[in-house]
């Protein structure tokens, strides 16, 4: 097997792909607005209470109708899941893995079809389209890997005992409750997904009700790929009639979630009560919002950070949990920087990203183009408004970047997740004051330091306390394998997603000791 490498982008400046790209567009939306099923034990229900999904760039295209789970599905899910339980359990870890490395072979074959679902059910321009795609397959072909290396270190990390042969199997916890946000749909979806299987547990996928196509597009891989039926259950549904109910119910041993921090809150708090009849404490793997800065020192290269500022900011409409919200900057160097990352801003054309030259598309919903107009208002009052603020007549949810400056610390925009093409920027007086400002939320997610001072990057190292700490480059982008993912405070349980500790989370361990 060849070591695991991140799947290279595609690079769109090539003509040759431009083409490809526009020509496997033109073929999925040839198949837009079809019907979709529920799908439990590998059976295809449709019910007649659908969710419709919309293009937000284009509100008059419905990408599909998908089918809406009760809490009666939801029970024959867990049933069903808990008899595949038995089986899938007990393969070996070498063919739960080759589950993956089959999917990704698909989805590698198919990857400007996959990237034409994101762009338009999801709204991402082309290159972060290719981006959520190409972390799909390395989730993957990381996973199916490291599920070998666990499999070997519980027979390697124990210390020799004359006359005994001890390990650990690291077995899988049972039926896993899987609910992804709708941000990456394709990446996040399947990675969540695919650790939990490859662990050997069998689950229940509830996606994000804003991009439940391409979910169920990654059901068609699995399928194709030969995964059992009943590995895998598809329980689309709105989340008033079986969201506190997935979390709740007695069989769901593990709830793996990654979303806003209310949600996050909720599920972890509802997942502490033991309920009659269940016998295992649950587990939740929870990972949340953030509240991401940028500080740009003194000595810094400023046009790097000028342009990794307006990247992490505004790519896919600021719509990461990694995008920077805040820009805090040197006094000796703050009127410059802002005045660069201004005319960066100024340059980036807004627009559905079908159109190659867009570069920043919608936000997603009604919900959230509310929830930053509100914001907006609100930063009138808390900084000085110097760019965007302004929406884009389209026929979809297009919100120009939009940049306060002179913002306090602990004004609220300078706080709470705004999720959206927004940033605030913020004066410090030293080095010290820029990593205090950047602490001072309850997030603790990505942050990013440009600076040429060593002593500033070890003081960095130390006390700048973000799950992910990155130097001289952009907040966003983490690469599966290479930058393992996942935040601090109530950023949630800093899991480390694409890491070599993730697919421990989906197991627990247990010693076999054999008198020889
Ligand atoms: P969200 O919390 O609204 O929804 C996330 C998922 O939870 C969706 O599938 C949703 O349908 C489901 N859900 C909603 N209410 C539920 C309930 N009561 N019970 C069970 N499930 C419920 O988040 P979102 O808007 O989809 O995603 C954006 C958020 O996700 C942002 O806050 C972003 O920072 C965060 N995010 C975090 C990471 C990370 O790795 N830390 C990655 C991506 C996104
Ligand atoms: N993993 C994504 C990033 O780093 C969220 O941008």
């Amino acid at each position: 097997m060849k070591s695991y490498a991140p799947e290279p982008f595609v690079n769109f400046a090539d003509e040759t792909v431009r083409t490809q790209f526009d020509h496997e567009l033109q073929h999925v939306l040839q198949k837009l607005d079809r019907t979709y099923p529920l799908v439990i034990g590998g059976r295809e229900i449709y019910t007649d209470a659908q969710c419709v999904s919309y293009n937000p760039a284009n509100l008059s295209q419905v990408i599909g109708r998908v089918s809406q789970a009760t809490r009666a599905h939801v029970d024959e899910a867990f049933q069903n899941a808990a008899e595949t339980f038995k089986t899938w359990s007990r393969k070996s870890a070498e063919q739960r893995a080759l589950y993956l490395f089959k999917a990704a072979t698909i989805i590698r074959r198919r990857k400007h079809e996959f990237s034409s679902w994101l762009l338009l059910e999801a709204g991402k321009t082309r290159p972060e389209a290719d981006a959520d795609t190409a972390e799909c397959i390395d989730f993957l072909e990381y996973y199916g890997r490291q599920i070998l290396t666990l499999a070997e270190r519980g027979k390697e990390t124990l210390v020799p005992y004359a006359g005994e042969d001890n390990q650990l199997h690291y077995i899988p916890l049972g039926v896993g409750v899987v609910i992804p946000p709708w941000n990456f749909p394709l990446a996040i979806m399947a990675g969540m997904t695919a650790a939990s299987i490859v662990a050997g547990n069998t689950v229940l996928l509830k996606p994000a009700s804003q991009t439940p196509v391409i979910a169920y597009k990654f059901l068609e891989v699995l399928k194709e790929a030969g995964l059992p039926d009943g590995v895998v259950n598809f329980v689309p549904g709105d989340v008033l009639e079986i969201g506190d109910y997935l979390v709740d119910h007695k069989m769901t041993r593990f709830i793996s979630f990654t979303g806003s921090q209310r949600i996050g809150m909720r599920i972890y708090e509802r997942a502490s009560k033991v309920h009659d009849g269940q016998i295992w404490l649950k587990r939740v793997i929870a990972e949340m919002g953030g509240k991401d800065a940028i500080i740009v020192d003194a000595d810094a290269d400023l046009d790097a950070a000028a342009q990794a500022i307006v990247a992490s900011a505004f790519n896919f409409s600021g719509q990461k949990c990694s995008a920077c919200s805040r820009a805090i900057v040197h006094e000796a160097v703050y009127d410059d920087v802002l005045a660069r990352v201004i005319e960066r801003t100024k340059n980036l054309s807004v627009g559905n990203p079908s159109d190659p030259a867009s570069i920043v598309g919608p936000v997603i919903d009604q919900k959230a183009y509310d929830k930053i107009q509100s914001y907006i208002e609100l930063g009138k009052t808390e900084g000085r408004l110097v760019c965007g603020g302004t929406q884009t007549a389209t026929p979809g949810y297009f919100v120009n970047p939009t940049i306060f400056a002179d913002v306090a610390p602990n004004a609220r925009i300078s706080r709470e997740e705004v999720f959206g093409p927004f940033l605030a920027f913020t004066k410090a007086s030293s080095f010290t004051e820029a990593i205090e400002f950047a602490n001072q939320t309850e997030f603790g997610l990505t942050g990013s330091v440009f600076t040429r001072n060593r002593d500033h990057i070890e003081e960095a190292r130390a006390t700048f306390h973000v799950g992910n700490l990155y130097f001289n480059r952009k907040s966003t982008g983490a690469l599966v394998g290479v930058h393992p993912f996942g935040g601090f405070n109530m950023s949630g349980t800093d899991s480390k997603a694409g890491g070599p500790d993730y697919l421990m989370l989906f197991t627990q361990p247990k010693l076999s000791s054999e008198v020889l």
